[in-house]
């Protein structure tokens, strides 16, 4: 298993002492492509350079490749409003302007309007905006602007600034720690006991786990990222060997684009330096979009070596009681009635009423930060 980054090499676009003062035309940026333009610029997003041109955009669409058969299953793309659309040049530079400030800058190789029907059935599957990701791609402005992009200024993250690590930086941190095989872990979530059977499951097998939750823009019910660093907090100060853990964050937007995300989140892990990559029941999901192993069998489509980042599959985990124990159909003989299983609403529910789920489902010291959490974000 190589720690190669997809593509080749680790792609690097910051470039901190470039001056932008002289580029008049600009682009503001909302909070899916402040993220894009960071992931792109400090190499997660490996071999992108910039934003998906059409013929880029329409491979990956149909056929989860980049143009040069790369794979790549989530079209990134920079939807500019008409207004701002008039004013650029193909060619020349724009700025990328987050909350008034510039960060970046793109030089427009191209404009084009794309199919966001297509886009919306191909990549999620469906064409509903009830779905947060089509409603999200459905709101955005209708022209893409395409092309290289150079981060100018550090986007800054005031929330717990030590997890925000680059690829460049995690590669370093798992060299330093001897580890040769590193199984990442993508969640928008508190670590459960589930999260925590099927991660030391894999950690039985490989040199160290990468706890990498995603941290950019989620939907509004999903549980705030500050209070779900403070849950990680506790879990792993008690629960993991710390000498075979590692924490940081995945600044990128939820796209809740199911099995599509599952190969994206793989292949941004790769670039963090993964050589494993857990995909258990419905990742990515939302709803009843997805069938429950669809994210696992979407991996079919690539081999091994266009992946470069092997997918441990994972079946639906479960405390069952007369097993005593985690686990799942594949272990576990008895039925549905002695399975401890609550839906994430229904977690979120009971949390906000300041009630706590069994213990054989979320740890205590889990739920307690999350009650104290959401009492804050309520109040
Ligand atoms: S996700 O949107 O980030 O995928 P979540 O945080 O719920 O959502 O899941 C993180 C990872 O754990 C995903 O790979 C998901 O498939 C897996 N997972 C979550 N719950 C379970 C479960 N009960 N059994 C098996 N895998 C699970």
């Amino acid at each position: 298993m190589s720690l190669k980054p997809h593509g080749g090499e680790l792609v690097n676009r910051e470039n901190f002492s470039k001056e932008t003062g002289h580029i008049t035309a600009e682009i503001t940026l909302d909070d899916i492509a402040v993220s894009d333009l960071e992931l792109i610029s400090n190499g997660a997003f490996s071999p992108l350079t910039g934003f998906l041109n059409q013929t880029d955009y329409e491979s990956v669409v149909n056929d989860m490749r980049l143009a040069d058969g790369t794979v790549w299953s989530i079209p990134i793309t920079l939807p500019v409003s008409q207004e701002q659309v008039s004013l650029l040049e193909k060619g020349k530079e724009a700025r990328l302007v987050y909350n008034g400030e510039t960060f970046g800058t793109i030089e427009i190789e191209e404009l084009y309007t794309p199919d966001k029907e297509k886009e919306a059935e191909l990549v999620y599957t469906t064409t509903e905006d009830a779905h947060p990701g089509v409603k999200k791609l459905y709101e955005r402005p209708d022209t893409y602007a395409a092309g290289p992009v150079t981060l100018v200024k550090e986007i800054p993250h005031q929330e717990f600034r030590t997890y925000y690590l680059k690829p460049a930086e995690t590669r370093q941190t798992f060299a330093d720690k001897g580890w040769e095989t590193i199984v990442g872990f993508q969640t928008r979530n508190p670590v459960h006991r589930a999260h925590e059977y099927i991660q030391k499951t894999a950690l039985e097998t490989v040199d160290g786990l990468f706890l990498n939750p995603l941290v950019g823009a989620t939907k509004a019910d999903d549980i705030p990222a500050d209070v779900r660093m403070e849950s990680y907090e506790v879990l792993l100060k008690d629960y993991y060997p710390e000498n075979r853990t590692f924490l940081a964050v995945f600044p990128a937007a939820m796209r809740y684009a199911g099995p599509r995300e599952a190969v994206f989140h793989a292949m941004v892990r790769k670039n963090y330096g993964c050589t494993h990559f857990i995909v258990g029941r419905d990742h990515a999901g939302v709803g009843d979009y997805y069938g429950t192993y669809d994210a696992q069998h979407i991996f079919r489509n690539f081999t091994e070596e266009e992946l470069g980042i092997k997918p441990l599959f994972f079946e639906h985990s479960f405390y069952c009681s007369k097993c005593e124990n985690m686990a799942s159909a594949k272990t576990c003989p008895h039925g549905k009635e002695d399975h401890v299983i609550l839906s994430g609403t229904k977690v979120r529910e009971m949390l906000k009423k300041g009630e706590h789920p069994p213990a054989e489902f979320s740890r205590p010291e889990v739920i307690n930060v999350l009650i104290k959490g959401m009492k804050e974000t309520v109040s």
